[in-house]
């Protein structure tokens, strides 16, 4: 068994990125706030100037970053990237709508120790259209999945899922919606099971302690 995670002490550094309208951000603020999340969120990375996530962070006082990714190698990308988390000392990295691909270079460094939510059961309908994929081939049940990143998109070792009922006549913004409110209901407490020290990476597998 291999703890890639933390001490359960509390006083984690998290960064979150985000690239769009961040409500799994704010998710995550709410929390932290509430005192049900026992984190700093030290830093909002952030790849596109109109994104709303970077609103939200002002508006709560949480230090964010720009870093645009156009007209710039991945590296050059990344390098930025790497120098903000390393000078805020980060714990921990949670993906919330971050529409960029991260090289397995850059995730081979956070091992167990970044995660991402993803609006679909994965494996099924994977990629940046699950709710159109899921309508699509007629499910029944779609839902969330919270995975430690690995270096395939949507692929990395699953920590927890959540199943949410598809009605007839659904469209994506009805089962995003839906799936929407369970993602900000999971995500912050999947992060407090890692926070506690409770979540342990075995290979693909994923144990979490007492639930
Ligand atoms: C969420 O559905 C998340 O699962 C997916 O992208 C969406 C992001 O929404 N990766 P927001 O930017 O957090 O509001």
């Amino acid at each position: 068994m291999t703890d890639n995670v933390t001490d359960g002490k509390g006083g984690l550094k998290l960064a979150v990125f985000a690239s769009g309208s961040g409500s799994g951000l704010q998710s995550i603020i709410d929390a932290v706030e509430r005192g049900d999340l026992h984190v700093e969120i030290s830093l909002l990375v952030c790849n596109r100037p109109d994104a709303f996530a970077l609103d939200r962070a002002k508006a709560h006082g949480i230090s964010s970053v720009l870093i645009e990714h156009r007209g710039r190698s991945r590296d050059e990308f990344e390098l930025e990237i790497r120098s903000e988390l390393d000078k805020r000392h980060i714990d921990l990295i949670a993906l919330a709508g971050f529409m960029r691909i991260l090289t397995p270079d850059f995730v081979g460094g956070w091992r167990g120790k970044m995660v991402n939510i993803h609006p679909a059961l994965l494996p099924s309908f994977p990629g940046a259209h699950a709710h159109r994929d899921a309508i699509a081939h007629g499910v029944k049940v779609s839902g969330l999945t919270i995975h430690f990143v690995d270096d395939s998109v949507d692929h990395g070792p699953i920590i927890f899922q959540k199943s949410v009922e598809v009605f007839d006549g659904d469209t994506e913004e009805t089962l995003g919606k839906r799936v929407l409110e369970q993602e900000h209901i999971w995500y912050p407490k999947v992060l407090q099971w890692i926070i506690e020290g409770r979540v342990h990476l075995d290979g693909r597998k994923v144990k979490v302690e007492g639930v």
